[in-house]
């Protein structure tokens, strides 16, 4: 099995909810391994690189302006950006995200426990994941420097 980077966000609604810790702990009891976090408040042009392949759906605006974090009190607005690394990562990441939709999360997941969709049809699932190795790469190098990633062990 590969080892994998994949990008982890905790959105606006996982900070503002108290779920950062519980989230990282999920994370860290899976035994891969956080090797890159960074505290970012995210610009228009940031999130619509993040989502670019969505630009044509009909909820686009509204994710925009979810992890930009104008559902859940913009003035100080900001998601946790993490990089995990190890065996089959990605894959890993998403088992403990749990299903995009939140009604069709597994309970016990993250997005299963505390996600939520709300009246107007919003998905608020607390956390994103990257879904594949090409989607992995372009987002991690989209969120973080080379040199804010510790390097891969040697040999
Ligand atoms: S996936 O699992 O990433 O392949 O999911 P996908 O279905 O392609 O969804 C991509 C992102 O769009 C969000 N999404 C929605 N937001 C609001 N309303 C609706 N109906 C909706 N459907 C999908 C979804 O949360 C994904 O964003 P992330 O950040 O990955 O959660």
């Amino acid at each position: 099995m590969a080892i994998q980077q994949t990008l982890i966000l905790i959105k606006p609604d996982g900070l503002k909810r108290r779920l950062t810790g519980l989230s990282i702990d999920r994370l860290d009891a899976s035994g891969l391994e956080m090797v890159a976090a960074r505290v970012v408040s995210v610009s228009d042009a940031l999130a619509r690189e993040h989502y670019k392949s969505l630009s044509d759906k009909p909820f686009f605006a509204n994710l925009i302006r979810y992890i930009r974090g104008e559902f859940h009190g913009f003035k100080d607005s900001r998601v946790l950006a993490l990089v995990y690394r190890g065996e089959d990562a990605i894959k890993r990441v998403r088992a403990i995200a749990g299903a995009t939709n939140p009604e069709q999360a597994e309970p016990g997941t993250l997005r299963g426990s505390f996600g939520r969709i709300t009246t107007e049809g919003q998905f608020e699932n607390v956390i994103h994941a990257s879904s594949d190795p090409a989607d992995a790469e372009r987002e991690v190098a989209l969120w973080f420097k080379p040199e804010e990633i510790l390097a891969a062990p040697q040999g």
